[in-house]
Protein backbone atom coordinates (compact mmCIF):
# COMPACT_ATOMS: atom_id res chain seq x y z
CA UNK A 1 0.00 0.00 0.00
CA UNK A 2 1.06 3.54 -0.73
CA UNK A 3 1.80 5.73 2.29
CA UNK A 4 0.04 7.97 1.25
CA UNK A 5 -2.89 5.48 0.63
CA UNK A 6 -3.23 5.52 4.84
CA UNK A 7 -5.21 7.63 7.18
CA UNK A 8 -6.46 5.32 9.69
CA UNK A 9 -3.08 5.58 11.76
CA UNK A 10 -3.87 9.07 12.24
CA UNK A 11 -7.75 8.37 14.10
CA UNK A 12 -7.09 4.88 16.14
CA UNK A 13 -7.68 6.32 19.27
CA UNK A 14 -10.70 8.61 21.21
CA UNK A 15 -7.89 11.21 21.68
CA UNK A 16 -6.66 11.30 18.21
CA UNK A 17 -9.90 11.36 17.04
CA UNK A 18 -11.31 14.14 18.94
CA UNK A 19 -8.10 16.34 17.83
CA UNK A 20 -9.65 15.94 13.87
CA UNK A 21 -12.44 18.56 15.19
CA UNK A 22 -11.32 22.00 14.08
CA UNK A 23 -13.71 23.43 16.29
CA UNK A 24 -15.57 21.65 19.31
CA UNK A 25 -18.99 22.23 20.70
CA UNK A 26 -18.74 23.69 23.97
CA UNK A 27 -21.49 24.67 26.32
CA UNK A 28 -20.81 28.27 26.01
CA UNK A 29 -22.15 27.75 22.57
CA UNK A 30 -26.15 26.53 23.53
CA UNK A 31 -28.81 29.22 23.46
CA UNK A 32 -31.72 27.66 24.88
CA UNK A 33 -35.10 28.43 23.66
CA UNK A 34 -38.02 29.26 25.94
CA UNK A 35 -41.55 29.83 26.01
CA UNK A 36 -42.88 32.04 28.33
CA UNK A 37 -46.76 32.37 28.64
CA UNK A 38 -48.74 35.16 30.67
CA UNK A 39 -50.38 32.93 33.11
CA UNK A 40 -47.26 32.96 36.01
CA UNK A 41 -47.91 29.40 37.05
CA UNK A 42 -48.00 28.03 34.18
CA UNK A 43 -46.20 24.55 33.35
CA UNK A 44 -48.08 23.32 30.17
CA UNK A 45 -46.19 20.62 27.94
CA UNK A 46 -46.12 21.15 24.13
CA UNK A 47 -48.16 17.84 22.30
CA UNK A 48 -45.50 18.60 19.08
CA UNK A 49 -42.45 19.52 20.68
CA UNK A 50 -41.22 16.88 22.95
CA UNK A 51 -40.29 17.32 26.48
CA UNK A 52 -40.70 21.44 26.22
CA UNK A 53 -43.00 23.46 27.78
CA UNK A 54 -44.89 26.64 28.32
CA UNK A 55 -43.85 28.28 31.36
CA UNK A 56 -44.98 30.92 33.74
CA UNK A 57 -42.75 33.66 35.23
CA UNK A 58 -43.77 32.21 38.74
CA UNK A 59 -41.53 28.41 37.27
CA UNK A 60 -38.51 29.93 35.89
CA UNK A 61 -36.43 29.36 39.02
CA UNK A 62 -37.48 25.16 39.46
CA UNK A 63 -37.27 25.11 35.63
CA UNK A 64 -33.67 26.48 34.98
CA UNK A 65 -31.98 26.51 38.00
CA UNK A 66 -30.86 23.26 37.87
CA UNK A 67 -30.00 24.16 34.25
CA UNK A 68 -28.04 26.82 35.46
CA UNK A 69 -25.82 24.60 37.71
CA UNK A 70 -25.19 22.28 34.89
CA UNK A 71 -23.68 25.32 33.01
CA UNK A 72 -26.54 26.70 31.28
CA UNK A 73 -25.05 30.22 29.74
CA UNK A 74 -27.86 31.70 27.51
CA UNK A 75 -31.94 31.47 26.69
CA UNK A 76 -33.62 33.04 24.09
CA UNK A 77 -37.15 34.22 25.14
CA UNK A 78 -40.31 33.66 23.29
CA UNK A 79 -43.51 35.18 24.27
CA UNK A 80 -46.90 33.25 24.29
CA UNK A 81 -49.42 35.49 25.54
CA UNK A 82 -52.91 33.54 25.98
CA UNK A 83 -55.22 36.14 27.80
CA UNK A 84 -54.46 39.57 25.76
CA UNK A 85 -55.89 41.21 23.28
CA UNK A 86 -54.29 40.94 19.21
CA UNK A 87 -54.36 43.63 17.33
CA UNK A 88 -53.60 44.78 13.99
CA UNK A 89 -50.11 46.39 14.84
CA UNK A 90 -48.95 43.88 17.98
CA UNK A 91 -49.62 46.11 20.79
CA UNK A 92 -49.34 43.47 23.37
CA UNK A 93 -45.36 42.56 22.51
CA UNK A 94 -44.53 45.39 24.16
CA UNK A 95 -46.51 45.54 27.21
CA UNK A 96 -44.57 46.00 30.15
CA UNK A 97 -46.99 43.76 32.38
CA UNK A 98 -46.52 41.23 29.42
CA UNK A 99 -44.53 37.64 30.35
CA UNK A 100 -41.47 38.39 27.85
CA UNK A 101 -40.51 41.53 30.06
CA UNK A 102 -42.07 40.13 33.44
CA UNK A 103 -39.34 37.31 32.43
CA UNK A 104 -36.42 39.52 31.77
CA UNK A 105 -36.96 41.04 35.05
CA UNK A 106 -37.27 37.40 36.94
CA UNK A 107 -33.71 36.35 35.10
CA UNK A 108 -31.66 38.87 35.85
CA UNK A 109 -32.93 39.14 39.23
CA UNK A 110 -32.14 35.56 40.18
CA UNK A 111 -29.18 34.74 37.53
CA UNK A 112 -27.67 38.14 36.67
CA UNK A 113 -25.03 36.19 34.47
CA UNK A 114 -27.42 33.99 32.71
CA UNK A 115 -27.16 35.70 28.99
CA UNK A 116 -30.98 36.90 27.97
CA UNK A 117 -31.98 37.12 24.46
CA UNK A 118 -35.24 37.76 23.17
CA UNK A 119 -36.77 37.06 20.08
CA UNK A 120 -38.62 40.32 18.20
CA UNK A 121 -41.49 39.39 16.62
CA UNK A 122 -44.97 40.13 15.90
CA UNK A 123 -46.91 37.46 14.96
CA UNK A 124 -47.47 36.15 18.14
CA UNK A 125 -48.83 39.43 19.40
CA UNK A 126 -50.88 40.22 15.85
CA UNK A 127 -54.93 39.34 15.16
CA UNK A 128 -53.45 38.35 11.66
CA UNK A 129 -50.92 36.59 12.99
CA UNK A 130 -48.10 37.86 10.83
CA UNK A 131 -44.89 39.08 11.82
CA UNK A 132 -44.83 42.59 10.44
CA UNK A 133 -47.91 45.46 9.65
CA UNK A 134 -50.54 45.46 6.46
CA UNK A 135 -51.47 48.39 4.25
CA UNK A 136 -55.07 48.95 3.90
CA UNK A 137 -54.88 46.99 0.58
CA UNK A 138 -53.22 43.91 2.14
CA UNK A 139 -50.09 44.36 1.31
CA UNK A 140 -46.67 44.67 4.24
CA UNK A 141 -46.16 48.35 4.79
CA UNK A 142 -42.26 47.77 5.39
CA UNK A 143 -41.24 51.17 7.25
CA UNK A 144 -44.39 50.94 9.88
CA UNK A 145 -42.99 47.19 10.41
CA UNK A 146 -39.48 48.25 11.07
CA UNK A 147 -40.07 51.01 13.45
CA UNK A 148 -42.73 48.87 14.98
CA UNK A 149 -40.47 46.14 15.68
CA UNK A 150 -37.60 49.17 16.70
CA UNK A 151 -39.78 49.97 19.39
CA UNK A 152 -40.16 46.65 20.97
CA UNK A 153 -36.86 45.56 20.76
CA UNK A 154 -35.91 49.05 22.59
CA UNK A 155 -38.50 47.74 25.20
CA UNK A 156 -36.73 44.44 25.56
CA UNK A 157 -33.35 46.55 25.81
CA UNK A 158 -35.02 48.71 28.57
CA UNK A 159 -36.56 45.57 30.80
CA UNK A 160 -32.19 44.01 30.08
CA UNK A 161 -32.46 42.54 27.46
CA UNK A 162 -28.79 41.11 26.67
CA UNK A 163 -29.44 40.66 23.15
CA UNK A 164 -32.36 41.49 20.74
CA UNK A 165 -33.27 39.07 17.80
CA UNK A 166 -35.65 40.15 15.23
CA UNK A 167 -37.20 36.84 13.51
CA UNK A 168 -39.37 39.46 11.39
CA UNK A 169 -37.51 39.71 8.35
CA UNK A 170 -39.32 42.81 6.94
CA UNK A 171 -36.76 45.16 5.21
CA UNK A 172 -34.74 47.64 7.47
CA UNK A 173 -35.62 46.68 10.44
CA UNK A 174 -32.16 45.67 11.42
CA UNK A 175 -30.83 49.44 10.89
CA UNK A 176 -33.95 50.55 12.85
CA UNK A 177 -33.32 48.97 15.36
CA UNK A 178 -29.82 50.10 16.07
CA UNK A 179 -30.91 52.85 15.33
CA UNK A 180 -33.30 53.05 18.36
CA UNK A 181 -30.56 51.00 20.72
CA UNK A 182 -28.12 54.02 19.98
CA UNK A 183 -30.40 57.07 20.27
CA UNK A 184 -31.65 55.44 23.48
CA UNK A 185 -28.30 54.57 25.29
CA UNK A 186 -28.42 51.14 24.46
CA UNK A 187 -25.83 51.08 21.36
CA UNK A 188 -22.90 49.97 23.63
CA UNK A 189 -25.03 47.65 26.16
CA UNK A 190 -27.12 45.62 23.73
CA UNK A 191 -26.34 42.64 20.96
CA UNK A 192 -28.13 42.80 17.86
CA UNK A 193 -28.28 39.28 16.91
CA UNK A 194 -30.24 39.27 13.19
CA UNK A 195 -32.27 36.47 11.98
CA UNK A 196 -30.52 36.88 8.55
CA UNK A 197 -30.93 34.09 6.50
CA UNK A 198 -34.32 32.74 7.37
CA UNK A 199 -36.19 30.84 4.90
CA UNK A 200 -40.23 29.95 4.83
CA UNK A 201 -39.86 26.31 6.06
CA UNK A 202 -41.91 23.50 6.78
CA UNK A 203 -39.83 23.31 9.92
CA UNK A 204 -41.67 25.86 11.97
CA UNK A 205 -45.06 23.46 13.32
CA UNK A 206 -44.04 22.59 15.98
CA UNK A 207 -43.30 26.30 16.71
CA UNK A 208 -46.07 27.74 15.66
CA UNK A 209 -48.40 25.41 18.09
CA UNK A 210 -45.94 26.45 20.72
CA UNK A 211 -46.65 29.96 20.60
CA UNK A 212 -49.91 29.92 18.81
CA UNK A 213 -48.49 32.18 16.36
CA UNK A 214 -49.72 30.33 12.57
CA UNK A 215 -50.83 33.28 10.31
CA UNK A 216 -54.50 33.26 9.74
CA UNK A 217 -54.05 33.84 6.10
CA UNK A 218 -51.83 33.20 3.62
CA UNK A 219 -48.03 32.08 4.33
CA UNK A 220 -45.01 33.96 5.25
CA UNK A 221 -43.65 33.29 1.44
CA UNK A 222 -43.50 37.31 0.93
CA UNK A 223 -40.98 37.61 3.97
CA UNK A 224 -38.80 34.96 4.73
CA UNK A 225 -36.89 33.51 1.92
CA UNK A 226 -37.60 30.77 -0.75
CA UNK A 227 -35.75 27.68 0.50
CA UNK A 228 -34.01 28.28 -3.26
CA UNK A 229 -32.63 30.92 -2.73
CA UNK A 230 -29.04 31.02 -1.93
CA UNK A 231 -28.35 34.36 -3.90
CA UNK A 232 -30.63 35.95 -1.56
CA UNK A 233 -29.52 34.56 1.72
CA UNK A 234 -25.82 35.63 0.36
CA UNK A 235 -27.54 39.65 -0.25
CA UNK A 236 -29.72 39.36 3.31
CA UNK A 237 -26.34 38.49 5.20
CA UNK A 238 -24.49 40.91 3.82
CA UNK A 239 -26.94 43.99 4.02
CA UNK A 240 -27.66 43.10 7.77
CA UNK A 241 -23.86 43.57 8.33
CA UNK A 242 -24.07 46.48 6.63
CA UNK A 243 -27.20 47.61 8.58
CA UNK A 244 -25.20 46.96 12.07
CA UNK A 245 -26.10 43.74 13.32
CA UNK A 246 -23.84 42.20 15.73
CA UNK A 247 -24.57 38.59 15.01
CA UNK A 248 -25.81 36.49 12.18
CA UNK A 249 -27.46 33.88 12.04
CA UNK A 250 -28.83 31.28 9.92
CA UNK A 251 -32.23 29.26 10.23
CA UNK A 252 -33.28 26.65 10.47
CA UNK A 253 -29.75 24.66 10.30
CA UNK A 254 -29.42 21.05 8.81
CA UNK A 255 -31.13 21.63 5.54
CA UNK A 256 -29.20 24.97 5.16
CA UNK A 257 -25.31 24.15 5.78
CA UNK A 258 -24.32 25.23 2.59
CA UNK A 259 -25.82 28.54 3.91
CA UNK A 260 -24.30 28.53 7.26
CA UNK A 261 -20.83 27.80 5.78
CA UNK A 262 -21.27 31.65 2.93
CA UNK A 263 -22.48 33.18 6.02
CA UNK A 264 -19.28 32.09 7.85
CA UNK A 265 -17.57 33.55 4.78
CA UNK A 266 -19.46 36.55 3.98
CA UNK A 267 -19.85 37.79 7.81
CA UNK A 268 -16.30 36.49 8.65
CA UNK A 269 -16.04 39.00 11.50
CA UNK A 270 -19.29 38.22 13.21
CA UNK A 271 -20.82 35.45 15.45
CA UNK A 272 -22.26 33.31 13.77
CA UNK A 273 -25.26 31.67 14.74
CA UNK A 274 -27.70 29.17 13.78
CA UNK A 275 -31.13 28.06 15.13
CA UNK A 276 -32.19 23.56 14.88
CA UNK A 277 -35.30 24.12 15.23
CA UNK A 278 -38.57 22.87 16.51
CA UNK A 279 -39.69 21.06 13.33
CA UNK A 280 -35.80 19.72 13.20
CA UNK A 281 -35.95 18.84 17.17
CA UNK A 282 -39.23 16.90 16.98
CA UNK A 283 -38.00 14.89 13.14
CA UNK A 284 -34.81 13.60 15.23
CA UNK A 285 -36.98 12.69 18.41
CA UNK A 286 -39.36 10.95 16.30
CA UNK A 287 -36.46 9.45 14.05
CA UNK A 288 -35.02 8.05 17.92
CA UNK A 289 -38.76 6.90 18.67
CA UNK A 290 -38.84 5.20 15.73
CA UNK A 291 -36.06 2.96 16.27
CA UNK A 292 -33.43 4.67 13.13
CA UNK A 293 -30.97 5.79 15.42
CA UNK A 294 -29.54 6.51 18.55
CA UNK A 295 -31.17 10.03 19.99
CA UNK A 296 -27.80 11.02 21.59
CA UNK A 297 -25.55 10.00 18.54
CA UNK A 298 -27.74 11.68 16.23
CA UNK A 299 -28.14 14.93 18.26
CA UNK A 300 -24.19 15.12 18.48
CA UNK A 301 -23.95 14.50 14.43
CA UNK A 302 -26.24 17.35 13.84
CA UNK A 303 -24.66 19.75 15.65
CA UNK A 304 -21.64 19.12 15.27
CA UNK A 305 -21.96 19.55 11.55
CA UNK A 306 -23.34 23.08 12.11
CA UNK A 307 -20.04 23.81 14.56
CA UNK A 308 -18.14 22.19 11.13
CA UNK A 309 -19.81 24.33 8.84
CA UNK A 310 -18.91 26.98 11.28
CA UNK A 311 -21.26 28.22 14.21
CA UNK A 312 -20.27 29.82 17.10
CA UNK A 313 -23.57 29.54 18.63
CA UNK A 314 -26.05 27.07 18.35
CA UNK A 315 -29.61 27.65 18.93
CA UNK A 316 -31.10 23.92 19.84
CA UNK A 317 -34.18 22.50 21.91
CA UNK A 318 -31.36 20.01 22.99
CA UNK A 319 -29.44 22.62 25.83
CA UNK A 320 -30.42 20.59 28.56
CA UNK A 321 -29.37 17.25 27.52
CA UNK A 322 -25.90 18.60 25.58
CA UNK A 323 -25.69 20.13 29.18
CA UNK A 324 -25.53 16.56 30.69
CA UNK A 325 -23.84 15.03 27.33
CA UNK A 326 -20.96 17.25 27.31
CA UNK A 327 -20.27 16.05 31.19
CA UNK A 328 -20.03 12.35 30.36
C1 LIG B 1 -41.48 34.01 14.87
C2 LIG B 1 -40.54 32.84 14.96
C3 LIG B 1 -40.69 31.57 14.41
C4 LIG B 1 -39.61 30.81 14.87
C5 LIG B 1 -38.81 31.66 15.62
N1 LIG B 1 -39.39 32.92 15.65
C6 LIG B 1 -41.80 30.97 13.62
C7 LIG B 1 -42.09 31.53 12.30
O1 LIG B 1 -41.37 32.33 11.73
O2 LIG B 1 -43.16 31.15 11.80
C8 LIG B 1 -39.38 29.36 14.60
C9 LIG B 1 -38.58 28.64 15.64
C10 LIG B 1 -38.74 27.16 15.64
O3 LIG B 1 -39.41 26.57 14.76
O4 LIG B 1 -38.18 26.54 16.56
N2 LIG B 1 -41.27 34.84 13.78
ZN1 LIG C 1 -43.00 36.32 13.45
Amino acid sequence: MDISSILQGGYQHPLSRSWQAQRTLTKNMLMYPIFITDDPDAHVEIASLPSQCRWGVNKLEDFLGPLVKKGLRSVILFGVPLNCNKDERGTPADDPNGPVIAAIRKIRSLWPDLYIACDVCLCEYTSHGHCGLFRPDGTLDQPPSAARIAEVALAYARAGAHCVAPSDMMDGRIKAIKRALIDNGYGNKVTLMSYSAKFASALYGPFRDAAGSAPAFGDRKCYQLPPTAKGLARRAIKRDVNEGADIIMVKPALPYLDIIQDAKELASDHPLACYQVSGEFAMIVAGARAGVYDLRTMAFETVESLVRAGCTLILTYFTPDFLEWLDE
